[in-house]
């Protein structure tokens, strides 16, 4: 079984300040990025990785994987103006033509462990696609533009999901190309698969499975690393 692993890194996202897209800040030592791929780059599982850069940032990521010595990183490809641009363009390669399972990882979820991307992998090859999902704590509402709550949703049916997401390949090549051609936008990948209409599976995720968005995150992040390395 070959699988790989798309990491779409693509995004100029500034909400943190600064001049430096988030996955590039520094966390435990490696810019976040490059922590992503050491993780996945560890595991026996996984056969190549597969990064989708801004051009901006194209050369100085090059040299930070030669520099950290990644061998299974076999392509290094272009994003595009959405997240869903950048995982379609690193689905056209041949790393991801030869697997059987592809995964599809955020960069900026560093602290997804092993043992959840296995479980991934396992549901994906299976059923053909697979997502972490976990509850929401908090009660959830609609609101208005104008800040006037319109209801409250029933909970009990509502899951946050995660990254990895893994997928058959074809699926999801066909997924990417249908919903490009439809001009339809998901906000992660298993929405373009439930936009041709295949079932989805889940399976738990991780509360330290956290998308580094905020300086708040980036703080939270750092005291799960802390706690891991005690
Ligand atoms: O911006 P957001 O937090 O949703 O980004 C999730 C992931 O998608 C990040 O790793 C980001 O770099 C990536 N992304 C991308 N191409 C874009 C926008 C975001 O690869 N155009």
């Amino acid at each position: 079984m070959k699988c790989s692993v798309v990491i779409p890194a693509g995004g100029l996202g500034k909400r943190f300040g600064g001049n430096i897209p988030k996955q590039y800040l520094e966390f435990a030592g490696k810019p976040i990025l490059m922590q992503t791929i050491n993780l996945f780059e560890s595991m026996e599982e996984i056969d190549s990785i597969i990064v989708s850069v801004h051009t901006e940032w194209y050369t100085r990521t090059n040299e930070m994987i030669k520099q950290y010595g990644f061998k299974k990183v076999k392509e290094l490809v272009i994003g595009g103006v959405e997240r869903q641009d950048s995982v379609n363009n690193a689905l056209h390669t041949q790393s991801v033509e030869e697997s059987d399972v592809v995964l599809v990882h955020d960069a900026v979820r560093p602290l997804v462990t092993p043992k959840l991307i296995r479980k991934v992998i396992e549901v994906a090859e299976e059923f053909g696609a697979a997502i972490p999902y976990i509850r929401p704590k908090d009660t959830i509402k609609e609101i208005t533009a104008r800040e006037i709550v319109v209801k409250t949703i029933d909970r009990s049916k509502l899951v946050m999901v995660q990254t990895p997401q893994g997928f058959w390949p074809d699926i999801l090549k066909n997924a990417y190309e249908k919903a490009k051609a439809a001009n339809y936008i998901g906000t992660d990948s298993a929405q373009l698969l439930e936009f041709i209409g295949y079932k989805v599976a889940v399976v738990p995720g991780e509360d330290e499975n956290i998308k580094i968005t905020t300086p708040l995150d980036i703080r939270f992040a750092n005291m799960i690393m802390e706690e891991r390395l005690k």
